[in-house]
């Protein structure tokens, strides 16, 4: 499906479509080139999910864990983008965290595309010329 998001007012908005879409997948891969709106978009979702306490700069670690306030759940959030090598991942034990069964969203899937689970739900982010984003999934 495809979600547009016009401007930032109606993100929020856009994120309860996605979580609507998601359905069953939990490891959930977020292609699109650098400033597409990766990070905002996710912040979004994990704040309709009931994250209070979502980092908004990606230049934290490999891998930042949240919690829902509202069902207590863990949600992880990756961002691979300066992965040099796999055994980085390997060493960060990615597959706890991937096969855990909690939400797992991820920036720069392409870096680690071989580690994704079989069934990783791929969602591609782009930026029209207008600025509108559209989240395909
Ligand atoms: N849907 C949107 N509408 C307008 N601006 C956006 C939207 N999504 C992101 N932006 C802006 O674009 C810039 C890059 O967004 P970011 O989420 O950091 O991109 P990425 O993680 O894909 O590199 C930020 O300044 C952000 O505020
Ligand atoms: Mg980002």
């Amino acid at each position: 499906m495809e979600i547009r998001i016009d401007n930032l007012d109606n993100i929020r908005e856009a994120a309860r479509q996605f979580i609507a879409a998601i359905g069953e997948s939990t490891v959930i891969a977020f292609y699109g080139k650098m400033g597409a709106g990766k990070t905002t978009f996710i912040k979004a979702v994990c704040e309709e999910l009931g994250v209070d306490d979502v980092i908004t700069s990606p230049t934290f670690a490999i891998v930042n864990e949240y919690r829902s306030d509202s069902t207590g759940e863990l949600i992880y959030h990756f961002d691979f983008y300066r992965i040099k090598k796999l055994d980085e991942v390997y060493d960060m034990g990615y597959e706890d965290y991937f096969y855990s069964g909690a939400l797992c969203f991820i920036e720069w899937p392409e870096l680690i595309e071989e580690l994704l689970p079989g069934d990783a739900l791929k969602v591609t982010i782009a930026e029209a010329e207008d600025g509108t984003r559209t989240v395909t999934c």
